[in-house]
């Protein structure tokens, strides 16, 4: 959840290490700073608070040294405060840590009965503690790092130096990530590609219980019993301009309307665009993991998928948050078009229930981010079992992907924004195209549904950049709904999640209270919380439930809510209902999700701007959720 960047080599640490802070924002944003080498000692800097307060400490100081480590921070243990902030520093030793050490309690308290004196409330002084009292048994940085890990337990990573050896870095992950990247002269350190990309795009992946021991501009890379490993070099095919702003005022803005592009990539690697057919490009599930995707023989890969997805009679979806949702769309569309039965299950909730996975069955995750840790962790449980695991991430090379069998990539590039937006219409689209293909190769579609659903995933892109007009509405319709005490989402089949979803975005983004409701459920509770303070979004597009759909909004509408219906093309009966109506171009059942989604986006942006929030970071959250 934390942001970690490291420097050594002959530039400005300062520099580089704020430069990659900020791209690490979305991590965590609560304290912050850095520890960078001046005369023989580490300096300390850090603030509470965002990045922007400790750049403006570190304003007018210069460093002599060229080495240095900085930290964005996300509180797990002990409030957000400076004294908490990392790094964390013991006589010469500083180190930053991101992740949670499981058994920091008990060493603590006997650090403390030896008279050790602790400075923060945090897991991570911890290490500096236990690193520092290494070296002064007479060890190294390196094999003090070494000493100290088999004592701690949780999943974590560190970034440690010392004024003992003031041009060595020590860095080891067991959990959240750890990137390396050698440029010419010098070696960046960070939990992010996004913090190393505009030094060099060859980078090196760290595992978990790997070390690496850098030294100058040289490094070493160890397993935990201390023997060198070779790594692998991954070339990143994405720009820095990426995780720009480009002109919009948000990241989440800009990220909204690359939606149409972003799902145009997402689907582009599976469908025939002479022959209008779908094929899962590079899904590896014949293969055996990550170490197989450069070599993926493709014609022998989709040989054996197809054999296995023929034979797959269950499909379990595991996600969190809005992959979640993503995942629940998914369920409808895979039933209805594949005929196979779909669990979809929070990832949190399933790592801790027994879960019977039947012979047979095919296991999904969904991440944009790849590191989610309950995600992870239901992925590690059931490929345990022995059940083929897909995964569908954002981030390539994540530690999701790397361990599912099988990969689909959201193909969104870099997401900033902590609200996920493009991530979501492209996993949407991935599951409709997986759902496809299922029933193609199960035979519950013809070849000419197979033809005339690729059309309708292909006009998917620019009917979105239609629904993004809604923009201007949003913009200006958002100061007059912020005065709603509530909002209440409503949907039907495939659009309920949609409804879950916005909810979602209005919670996370305007921190208003925002409830989504499958409309059926109305009557069995919700109806009661409908009078004027009440706004309702109900998702009614021209499906074969609109007319139940219609009924649930008379029903709203006699309580006195007011409403924002979303319909497809002019709709009479809506827009006489609806205080405001906005109409959808027509679309597939499938790819109504996709189009819907883009209004409650937008109206959860321009309502956390009216009211003054942080659209890009809003508060007590973080993007890359790497702890439980
Ligand atoms: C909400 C949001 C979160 C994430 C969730 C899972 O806008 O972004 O709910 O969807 O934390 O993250 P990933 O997809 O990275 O596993």
């Amino acid at each position: 959840m934390c942001g970690i960047v490291g420097y050594i080599g002959s530039g400005d640490p300062k520099k580089v290490i704020l430069e990659g802070l900020k791209t690490l924002e979305y991590r965590g944003y609560d304290s912050a700073g850095v520890a960078i080498l001046d005369g023989n000692k580490f300096k300390r800097i850090r603030a509470e608070g965002k990045l922007s307060i400790l750049k403006e400490k570190l304003e007018s100081e210069i460093f002599s040294g060229h080495i240095g480590i900085g930290h964005t921070r996300w509180a797990t243990h002990g409030k957000p405060s400076e004294r908490n902030a990392h790094p964390h520093s013991v006589k010469g030793v500083s180190i930053v840590h991101n992740g949670i050490i499981e058994n920091y309690a008990d060493l603590k308290e006997s650090l403390k009965d030896l008279g050790t004196e602790f400075l923060s409330d945090t897991d991570s002084e911890l290490v500096a503690h236990l690193i520092s009292a290494e070296i002064d048994s007479g060890k190294d940085l390196f094999t003090s790092v070494l000493a100290i890990l088999p004592r701690l337990s949780g999943a974590f990573s560190i970034l440690a130096v010392s004024t003992d050896q003031p041009d060595e870095m020590v860095a080891f992950k067991n959990g959240p990530p750890l990137i390396l990247g050698p440029a010419k002269d010098e070696i960046i350190v960070a939990s992010d590609v996004q913090a190393i990309i505009k030094y060099t795009k060859d980078v090196i992946y760290l595992d978990d219980f790997e070390i690496a021991h850098i030294v100058g501009s040289k490094y070493k890379i160890f397993d935990k019993e201390g023997k060198i490993i070779a790594k692998k070099i991954v070339h990143i095919d994405w720009s820095p301009e990426q995780v720009e702003k480009q002109g919009y005022r948000h990241f989440m803005l800009k990220e909204i309307f690359e939606q149409p592009r972003a799902v145009a990539a997402a689907i582009a690697p599976h469908v025939d665009l002479n022959h209008h057919t779908v094929q899962l490009s590079r899904l590896g599930l014949g293969g055996t993991g990550v170490e197989d995707l450069e070599s993926l023989n493709l014609i022998k890969d989709y040989q054996n998928t197809v054999e296995k997805l023929k034979n797959v009679n269950r499909i379990f979806i595991v996600a969190c948050g809005t992959s979640y949702y993503a995942a629940m769309v998914g369920k409808y569309v895979i039933e209805r078009m594949a005929g196979v039965p779909v669990e979809v299950d929070i990832a949190s909730e399933f790592r801790y229930r027994n879960v019977v996975i039947p012979k047979d069955s095919l296991f999904v995750t969904i991440s944009q981010s790849g590191e989610t840790a309950d995600t992870l962790a239901a992925l590690r449980l059931v490929k345990e079992m022995g059940v083929p695991c897909l995964s569908i991430c954002n981030v390539k090379r994540s530690t999701i992907d790397r361990e599912a069998h099988g990969h689909l990539y959201m193909n969104a590039g870099a997401e900033i924004g902590v609200a996920s937006t493009k991530a979501f219409v492209c996993t949407l689209s991935l599951l409709n195209i997986l759902a496809l293909n299922i029933g193609k190769i199960k035979e519950t579609i013809s070849s000419s549904e197979e033809q005339k659903w690729v059309r309708e995933m292909l006009s998917v892109p620019s009917q979105m950049e239609i629904v993004l007009a809604f923009d201007k509405f949003f913009a200006e319709a958002s100061h007059t709904l912020k005065k709603f005490r509530g909002f209440l989402y409503m949907g039907r089949g495939v659009n309920y999640p949609i409804a879950l979803e916005g909810a979602l975005k209005l919670k996370e983004l305007a921190y208003m209270h925002a409830e989504g409701y499958a409309s059926g459920e109305m009557k069995h509770g919700p109806l009661a919380l409908i009078d004027e303070s009440m706004c309702i979004v109900m998702l009614a597009p021209s499906d074969e439930l609109y007319e139940k759909t219609v009924s649930n909004l008379e029903e709203a509408k006699a309580r006195g809510g007011e409403i924002i219906s979303i319909g497809t093309g002019e709709n009479t009966k809506l827009r006489q209902i609806s205080e405001h109506y906005l109409p959808l171009p027509s679309a597939a059942w499938f790819v109504n999700p996709i189009l819907e989604v883009i209004p409650l986006q937008l109206l959860a942006y321009h309502m956390a701007d009216a009211l003054g929030h942080d659209v890009d970071q809003p508060r007590n959250l973080a993007k890359s959720v790497t702890v439980e």
